[in-house]
């Protein structure tokens, strides 16, 4: 397939930075600088190229310096600093002020989560945003229904081992041993509306979906976790509402999940109703230098 890939070679400094930077080794740069034909399919369209480039003499197929590209900020002093203050200070919040989230931070941290890095390009996470208080709310005693089915497959001795094999030996651990039993006590409440402590009151959430599993979501929501933080509100990811939505037509539909999308993961928004004192210190499960 022909591609537009190209260098022009009338503004190309020959700095080689293009290859250097390119992860698929598919520009080569010595007296002059060119895309290798038999490799070009090999590109992922990372952008690496078009991004390192002075004078902005690469064309990729499909990107454009003037849609794809922005002028980075110059490193600052404290960065470094500011970073570890944000990474650090951050909690999972699960109490909400009584106070609706404004739509541009949300579009702030949709961006905030198209930086996380893909594994390859394009991005196949898709996004929905919920910033609908009530919508939320309305939605939680169905989320619960999924929970009381597995309350129940899992006591009845008969049904047991096919739950077992659904949902997986680790996911078996931790949804007898933890989930299930919190769901227990809570599903009256929760399945009444009396109690949401899945989706804990809050005014805005944040849904990953894609066709399939993938490994980029959870980066993704870890930059949606910074980046509500660094804005002033509170997030926490919620683990037990991707399942609820994925399998339920009713809130699939609610939810506006696409066909074919699986929820992956979910993200809780909302200002926080309290503030914390102090952070807290955790370890590695192990650490191993090798130097
Ligand atoms: C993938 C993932 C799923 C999670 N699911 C839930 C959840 O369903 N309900 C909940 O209250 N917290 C959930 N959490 C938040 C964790 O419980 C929380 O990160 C942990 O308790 C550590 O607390 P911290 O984030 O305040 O440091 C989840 C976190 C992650 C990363």
């Amino acid at each position: 397939m022909p591609t537009t890939h190209s260098v022009d070679l009338s503004t190309c400094k020959k700095c080689h930075l293009c290859a250097e930077v390119c992860p698929a080794g598919i520009i080569q740069a010595d007296d002059t600088a060119r895309f290798l034909d038999n490799r070009v399919h090999l590109c992922i369209r990372c952008g690496q190229c078009m991004a390192a480039c002075p004078t902005k003499s690469i064309s990729i197929e499909g990107l454009s310096y003037e849609k794809d590209f922005f002028e980075l900020p110059q490193r600052q002093e404290g960065w470094q600093e500011a970073f570890y203050g944000l990474i650090s200070s951050r909690r999972s919040i699960r109490n909400f002020q009584d106070k609706p989230v404004p739509r541009e931070l949300l579009e702030k941290i949709v961006r905030a989560i198209t930086f996380a890095p893909p594994g390859f390009t394009p991005l196949t996470v898709e996004l929905t945003v919920i910033n609908n208080r009530e919508l939320i709310r309305s939605a939680v005693p169905q989320m619960a229904k999924m929970y009381d089915s597995l309350i129940k497959m899992q006591a009845n001795p008969l049904m047991r081992p096919v739950f077992k094999l659904m949902v997986g030996k680790e996911n078996y651990q931790v949804l007898s041993g933890h989930v299930l039993p919190l769901m227990k006590a809570r599903m009256p409440a929760l399945k009444a509306g009396a109690e949401d402590t899945i989706a804990r009151g809050a005014p805005a959430m944040i849904l990953f979906h894609a066709p399939a599993h993938n490994e980029d979501i959870f980066i993704a929501l870890a930059f949606g976790l910074l980046a509500a933080h660094s804005l002033g509100l509170g997030a926490c990811a919620i683990g037990l509402i991707p399942p609820a939505i994925s399998r339920d037509p009713k809130l699939r539909k609610l939810f506006q999940i696409p066909k074919g999308n699986m929820v992956l993961s979910s993200m809780l928004l909302g200002y926080p109703k309290y503030k914390y004192s102090r952070g807290i210190k955790r370890s590695p499960a192990g650490l191993t230098w090798i130097e």
